[in-house]
C-alpha cells in the first residue's frame, strides 16, 4: 500500500466567531473541531498526521498533548498553498498527501477513502454541486469535461461565477509531484496569496490526471467560519446520529430532540423520550427507557431499566430491572444490582446497592455499601463528611430505616436491623433489632401561644 500523509490546514484565525476560544477548538458535539478532523485522519490509518498552526497557536497545540502529531508553524498565513508549502520539510519525496481543513470538522472516512485511493498517480479533489456557489473556488472544465483549473471566486469572471461545480478545498495527490507544483505557486491573484488551487493547472500542464470525487452526505465538506454554520452543522450531525440510532432499531420520540455527544451503544428495544441527552461513552442495553430531558454521561444502563424524567446519571452502572427517578441524581462510583429503586430527588454517589433495594424519596446516600433488600426510609442522609475525610457506611441485607435518618459514617448497620424514624446514628446498630436515638415526645400543659402585642 501507498503510504499516507495527512496535512491539516488550521491556521487561519477565525475572526467571525467573536470568541477567545481559536476557532479550530470550538466544539462540535462537544469536541474540539480539529479533534474531529483529527480522528477521522486516524481512522485512515496514516504514516504521519502534519497540522499547520498559527493564530491561537500554543493553545490549539496545548489541547492534542499526547496525540501523535507533527505540529508546523505558520507564522503569517500567505494561502492555502503558502501552508502546504510549510508542510514540505517533514515529508517524503514519495505517497501521497491528504489535505484537510480543521475547520472542516465532519467528512466521513469512507469518502476519503474514494479521495485516497485513485491518489497515487492523479490529482484527486473533492467537489461538490451546489445550488449557492458564491464565495467558493469553482472548478473548471473543458469541452471534454475534464478539469483544467480552479478559479477563486475573487478571480473568477461574471461567466465563470455561473459554475455550480465547486472546490471543498480537500484535496489528495502523489508527493512525487507536489514539492515543483508548489514552487511554480505565485501570489499574482486577487487577495495576493499563494493558493493551493493553482497546483491544478500545473497538473494538467505535467500530464497528470485530475479526478474529482464527491461527499457521499452533502454536509460532509461544510466548513465553519462563524457560530451560525456550526450551530447549523451541530444540527445536521445531531439528526445523522439520531437517524443511525433509529436504524439500530432505536425508538426516539423526536430525532430533533435527542443529543449525543459521544458514543452510544444499545441493545434491542431501547426508548428514548424528548430531550435526552447522551455525553461520552452510553451503553444502554435491551429494554432500556430514557424519559425525558434526562442526562446521561459515561455510564451503562441494566437490561429493562427504566430512567424517569430529568434524572441525571453519571460515572455509573445501573443493573437490570431498576426505576430511577424521576429528579434523581446518580453520580460517579455508584453501581446497583437488579432492581433497584431510587426515586425522586435522591442522590447516590460511590455506593454500591445490591438487588431489591429501596430509596424512593428526599435522599442522601455516599460512600456506601448497602445490601439487598434494604429500605431506606424518605430524608435519609449520609454524613459521610467530617469536613476533611469521606468515610463509609455499611449497610446490611433486610434493613430497614426510618424516615429522616442520619447515619454519621464511619457507621455500620448490620443485617436485618431496623432503624427508628428520625435518628442520628453514630455506632453499630446490631443485627435484627430495633435501634433509635430520639429524645422522648411529651407535651406541656398549660402552653398558651404568644399573642400579638
Ligand atoms: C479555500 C479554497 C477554495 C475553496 C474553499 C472551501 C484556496 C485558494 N481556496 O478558500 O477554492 O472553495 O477553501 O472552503 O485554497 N489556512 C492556513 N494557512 C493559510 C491560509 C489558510 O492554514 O495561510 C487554512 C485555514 O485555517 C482553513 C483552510 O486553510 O482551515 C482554508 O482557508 P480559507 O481561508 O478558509 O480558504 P478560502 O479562501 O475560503
Ligand atoms: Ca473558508
Amino acid at each position: 500500500m501507498t503510504p499516507l500523509y495527512i496535512v491539516v490546514l488550521a491556521a487561519g484565525q477565525g475572526k467571525r466567531m467573536n470568541s477567545a476560544l481559536p476557532k479550530v477548538l470550538q466544539p462540535l458535539a462537544a469536541k474540539p473541531l480539529l479533534a474531529h478532523v483529527l480522528q477521522t485522519a486516524q481512522v485512515l490509518d496514516p504514516d504521519k498526521v502534519i497540522v499547520i498552526y498559527g493564530h491561537g497557536g500554543e493553545t490549539v497545540r496545548a489541547s492534542f498533548e499526547g496525540w501523535d502529531l507533527t505540529w508546523v508553524y505558520q507564522a503569517e498565513q500567505k494561502g492555502t498553498g503558502h501552508a502546504l508549502v510549510q508542510a514540505l520539510p517533514h515529508l517524503p519525496a514519495q505517497g501521497v498527501v491528504l489535505v484537510l481543513y480543521g475547520d472542516v470538522p465532519l467528512l466521513q472516512p469512507h469518502t476519503l477513502e474514494q479521495l485516497i485511493q485513485p491518489a497515487h498517480d492523479a490529482l484527486v479533489l473533492l467537489t461538490q454541486h451546489i445550488p449557492e456557489p458564491g464565495g467558493y473556488g469553482r472548478i473548471l472544465r473543458d469541452d471534454r469535461q475534464q478539469v483544467i483549473g480552479i478559479r477563486e471566486e475573487k478571480d473568477a469572471s461574471t461567466q465563470e461565477k455561473q459554475i455550480h461545480e465547486v472546490n471543498t478545498g480537500i484535496m489528495a495527490m502523489p508527493l512525487e509531484h507536489v514539492s515543483h507544483w508548489l514552487e511554480r505557486l505565485t501570489c499574482a491573484n486577487a487577495q495576493g496569496e499563494y493558493y493551493l488551487t493553482d497546483i491544478v493547472a500545473s497538473a494538467v500542464t505535467d500530464g497528470v490526471i485530475v479526478h474529482t470525487v464527491q461527499p457521499t452526505y452533502d454536509w460532509e465538506a461544510l466548513g465553519i467560519n462563524d457560530k451560525r454554520q456550526l450551530a447549523r452543522l451541530e444540527g445536521i450531525w445531531q439528526r445523522h446520529q439520531a437517524e443511525a440510532l433509529l436504524g439500530r432499531g432505536v425508538t426516539i420520540a423526536d430525532p430533533d430532540r435527542l443529543t449525543v455527544r459521544g458514543t452510544v451503544t444499545c441493545g434491542r428495544d431501547v426508548m428514548l423520550d424528548v430531550g435526552v441527552i447522551l455525553e461520552g461513552s452510553v451503553i444502554l442495553e435491551e429494554g432500556v427507557t430514557i424519559g425525558p430531558y434526562c442526562v446521561l454521561k459515561n455510564c451503562r444502563i441494566g437490561t429493562g431499566t427504566v430512567v424517569q424524567a430529568y434524572t441525571h446519571v453519571e460515572g455509573a452502572q445501573l443493573g437490570a430491572g431498576n426505576r430511577v427517578g424521576p429528579y434523581a441524581r446518580i453520580r460517579p462510583g455508584t453501581i446497583t444490582q437488579q432492581a433497584v429503586h431510587l426515586g425522586n430527588f435522591v442522590e447516590v454517589k460511590n455506593c454500591t446497592i445490591d438487588q431489591a433495594s429501596k430509596a424512593n424519596h428526599l435522599t442522601y446516600l455516599g460512600d456506601s455499601s448497602i445490601g439487598a433488600r434494604v429500605n431506606v426510609g424518605a430524608g435519609t442522609i449520609t454524613c459521610n463528611y467530617d469536613g476533611v475525610n469521606k468515610h463509609r457506611t455499611q449497610i446490611g441485607d433486610d434493613v430497614f430505616i426510618g424516615s429522616d435518618t442520619q447515619l454519621v459514617a464511619p457507621v455500620t448497620v448490620e443485617a436485618g436491623a431496623t432503624i427508628g424514624a428520625g435518628s442520628t446514628i453514630v455506632r453499630t446498630a446490631p443485627a435484627d433489632q430495633l435501634t433509635l436515638s430520639r429524645s422522648r415526645q411529651m407535651t406541656v400543659p398549660h402552653w398558651k401561644r404568644p399573642l400579638k402585642k
